[in-house]
């Protein structure tokens, strides 16, 4: 059986609905369950039409969002108010509009250092989600996008294994090929631990990184979190895949 479910979408707009639907089914289900839901964010294009998917459909279905946590796969090392910042997107185009409480949001402190902020993020992460048996925070879902390297979250391709087998929850990264250069990612553990992984991989450019990660030797950082899980989910508008 493979360990990723691919979905195909005709356009961004499809993908990007069908992910915001999905995902209101799953906080809908923890708060039938009244458990938390912890999620990781990403940045990127289709994020903007994720977020306003996910503002339009949660209004008009009522879903209430008080019991959701919110971290993040990657942010940038900027500050809160910069252009860059994935905590600046994600607070005008899903916090804002949803009224998300400052206490659910748990934000990289991108204005400090790169190992300040991983480390406070790491902290503040394993203070919050229930920790595996390996240390690794356990969050619900990690949401990732697909760079046109295999790249996900700020996890790019040719990090030396002494690296990327770190066992942080969360790094620094000093050297992205993906402007800006500094950032602050998860590891692969933390990745691998958590209950769901959803890559929504959107945009030209990325057909040979998708169909190169999902076979069983590849070594991209989407390959390397597809074969460090049972499921990966892809949704996906890429063609011929
Ligand atoms: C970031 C993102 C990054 C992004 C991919 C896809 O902060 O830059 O987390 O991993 O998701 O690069 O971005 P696009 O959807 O814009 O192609």
């Amino acid at each position: 059986m493979a360990n990723f479910a691919l979905t195909h979408f005709p356009h961004a707009d499809e993908l990007a609905q069908a992910a915001a639907a999905a995902w209101l089914e799953e906080i809908a289900a923890t708060n039938l369950a009244r458990q938390p839901h912890r999620v990781a964010l990403s940045g990127g294009r289709i994020t903007l039409k994720f977020f306003s998917a996910v503002v339009e459909l949660a209004k008009a279905r009522e879903v209430p969002l008080h019991r959701v946590h919110f971290f993040w796969a990657d942010e940038r090392c900027v500050p809160p108010d910069d252009p860059e910042s994935n905590f600046r997107t994600a607070h005008e185009r899903l916090f804002a509009p949803l009224g998300i409480s400052s206490q659910q949001i748990h934000r990289i402190r991108g204005e400090e250092s790169a190992d300040f902020a991983a480390a406070a993020a790491e902290a503040e992460i394993c203070r919050i989600a229930p920790l595996n048996g390996d240390g690794q925070p356990v969050l619900d879902l990690v949401l990732l996008g697909l760079g046109e390297d295999g790249h996900v979250a700020s996890l790019f391709p040719d990090e030396p294994e002494s690296i990327a087998a770190s066992p942080a929850a969360y790094r620094a990264i000093t050297n992205s090929p993906k402007p800006p250069p500094q950032r602050i990612t998860l590891g692969y553990a933390a990745i691998a631990a958590a209950r769901q992984v959803w890559v929504l991989a959107s945009g030209t450019g990325k057909q040979a990184a998708l169909r190169e990660s999902v076979e069983p030797a590849s070594r991209t950082p989407l390959a390397r979190v597809i074969q460090s899980r049972s499921q990966t989910r892809i949704f996906s508008d890429i063609p011929a895949v």
